[in-house]
C-alpha cells in the first residue's frame, strides 16, 4: 500500500547517512565511542545521572525491574492500555502485573485513584507509562510511591522531552525506560535508554546489560583489561554503534521535531474539535507532552473498523493505541478477568483511533485528514 499520510516517518537526512558511514570506516560495530556518545548527550539532555544505551525498550524495561530487585511474588501496578512490552517485562520476573484504569477519555493516563485501590502488601512498584508522551501526575504518583515505600519506574518510551518542572520525563522516578523504535519520536530502529540517579541501580544496569561481566569487550579492545568476572546472570542488551550513531543525530532534532508535532497537533484540534462522533483527549492537558501520538476517541455509536477502513482507503494510513493488555488471550489465559474491572481502559481500547502524526507533515497532510474524517464520520454512525 502507498500511503498519502503515513502514521510516522523517519526524520532522517544526511547527518544520519554521513554518521553511519562513519562507523563503518572506524570498523567497531558495537558498545563504543557513539554508544558513549549518546549515553553523554542523552544524560545531558536529560539531567541525569546515569544513562544506558540498550537493545531495545523492552530491554530497558526488564533491566529496570532486575535492577530494583522485583521477582516472583511481587506486583507491579502498570495500566493495561499500553504496548504489551511494558506488562510482559513484568512477567520476564516472574512478578505479577496488575493493571490499573486509565483516568477518563479526556486524560489517558493512570488513574491515581485507581492505583491506590489496587496496592497491596505484595505491590513493590509502579510502572507508569506516559501516554503518547503526555506526562502521568507524577507529583501525585511520587506520594503515593512514597506513603506506601513503592519504587517508580517510568516506561518514557513516548515521552521524549516531555518536561516536569525541573526535570524531564524518565528522569522524574527510580529508573526512567526509553524506546528508540522506528515509530518513536527519536528512531534508530531498535534501540532504547535506561536512566536513573541512583548509583547502585545504575551499576546493577550496567552489569545486566552485557551478562553480568565486569569489564567490556571494548575496555579489553583498549588495553584496561585483560580479563573479566560475571557476577550476575545478565543479557546481551547491548546498542550497535549504527544505532547509537542514529540516536545521536535523532537526539539534536528532538526539540524541534517535537515543537513540529505540537504545532500539527494545534492544527488538528483547531479543525476536529467539536466535530460530531469524536472526542478529542488530552485538551488542555495541565502537564508538558513530547506529543508523540494524536489519539481520537470515537462516539459508542461510531463503527470503528468502517472508519478506518475508509480512511485507508483515501490513503490515510490510521493505528490503536491499545487493545488493552489484559484482553489478550495470553493473559486472559493465565490472570483471571474478574480481577480486571477497568472500565475507561475498555471503552477506549474499543473507541480509539490513532491519526498520523510526525515531524514531516504539512500543514495540507492534516487538513487532508481533517476533510475526510468529516465526510466519513456522518456515514458510519448508527
Ligand atoms: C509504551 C511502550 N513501552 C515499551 C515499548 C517497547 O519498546 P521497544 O519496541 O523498543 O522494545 C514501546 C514501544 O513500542 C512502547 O510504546
Amino acid at each position: 500500500m502507498k500511503w498519502k499520510v503515513t502514521l510516522s516517518d523517519l526524520n532522517f537526512d544526511q547527518h544520519e547517512q554521513k554518521i553511519v558511514s562513519q562507523v563503518i570506516q572506524n570498523k567497531w560495530l558495537t558498545m563504543g565511542e557513539m554508544v558513549k556518545k549518546l549515553e553523554r548527550n542523552f544524560a545531558n539532555f536529560l539531567g541525569v545521572k546515569h544513562a544506558f544505551a540498550v537493545s531495545s525498550g523492552t530491554a530497558a524495561l526488564h533491566l529496570s525491574l532486575r535492577a530494583l530487585n522485583i521477582k516472583t511474588e511481587d506486583e507491579v501496578l502498570v495500566p493495561s492500555l499500553t504496548f504489551v512490552a511494558s506488562a510482559n517485562a513484568i512477567l520476564y520476573v516472574g512478578a505479577k502485573p496488575v493493571f490499573v484504569d486509565i483516568t477518563g477519555l479526556s486524560d489517558l493516563n493512570l488513574s491515581c485513584d485507581d492505583l491506590e485501590n489496587k496496592i497491596t502488601p505484595k505491590t513493590k512498584a509502579i510502572m507508569v507509562v506516559h501516554y503518547g508522551g503526555y506526562l502521568a501526575d507524577m507529583e501525585r504518583i511520587k506520594k503515593i510511591a512514597k506513603k506506601h515505600n513503592l519504587f517508580v519506574i517510568e516506561d518514557a518510551a513516548h515521552a521524549i522531552g516531555a518536561k516536569f518542572k525541573l526535570k524531564m520525563a524518565g528522569g522524574i522516578g527510580d529508573i526512567g525506560c526509553f524506546s528508540f523504535f522506528s515509530n518513536k519520536n527519536m528512531a534508530t530502529g531498535e534501540g532504547g535508554m535506561v536512566v536513573t540517579n541512583r548509583d547502585k541501580f545504575a551499576q546493577k544496569i550496567r552489569l545486566l546489560r552485557s551478562h553480568g561481566m565486569t569489564s567490556m569487550t571494548w575496555d579489553r579492545h583498549k588495553g584496561h583489561a585483560y580479563s573479566y568476572d560475571v557476577t550476575e546472570l545478565g543479557y546481551n542488551y547491548r546498542m550497535t554503534e549504527m544505532n547509537a550513531a542514529l540516536g545521536i543525530e535523532q537526539l539534536k532534532k528532538l526539540r524541534s521535531s517535537n515543537r513540529k508535532r505540537k504545532s500539527l497537533i494545534k492544527i488538528y484540534v483547531e479543525n476536529l474539535e467539536g466535530t460530531k462522533g469524536l472526542s478529542i483527549p488530552f485538551l488542555n492537558y495541565p502537564r508538558d507532552s513530547a506529543f508523540h501520538l494524536f489519539p481520537i476517541i470515537l462516539d459508542q455509536d461510531v463503527n470503528r473498523e468502517k472508519f478506518m477502513d475508509f480512511l485507508k482507503r483515501a490513503k490515510i494510513q490510521t493505528s490503536i493505541h491499545y487493545p488493552p493488555i489484559h484482553k489478550f488471550s495470553y493473559y486472559r489465559k493465565n490472570f483471571k478477568e474478574s480481577e480486571n474491572h477497568l472500565p475507561s481502559t475498555e471503552y477506549v481500547g474499543g473507541h480509539e483511533v490513532t491519526l498520523p502524526l510526525h515531524p514531516l507533515l504539512k500543514k495540507e497532510d492534516i487538513l487532508f485528514v481533517c476533510d475526510k474524517i468529516k465526510e466519513i464520520l456522518p456515514q458510519v454512525r448508527s
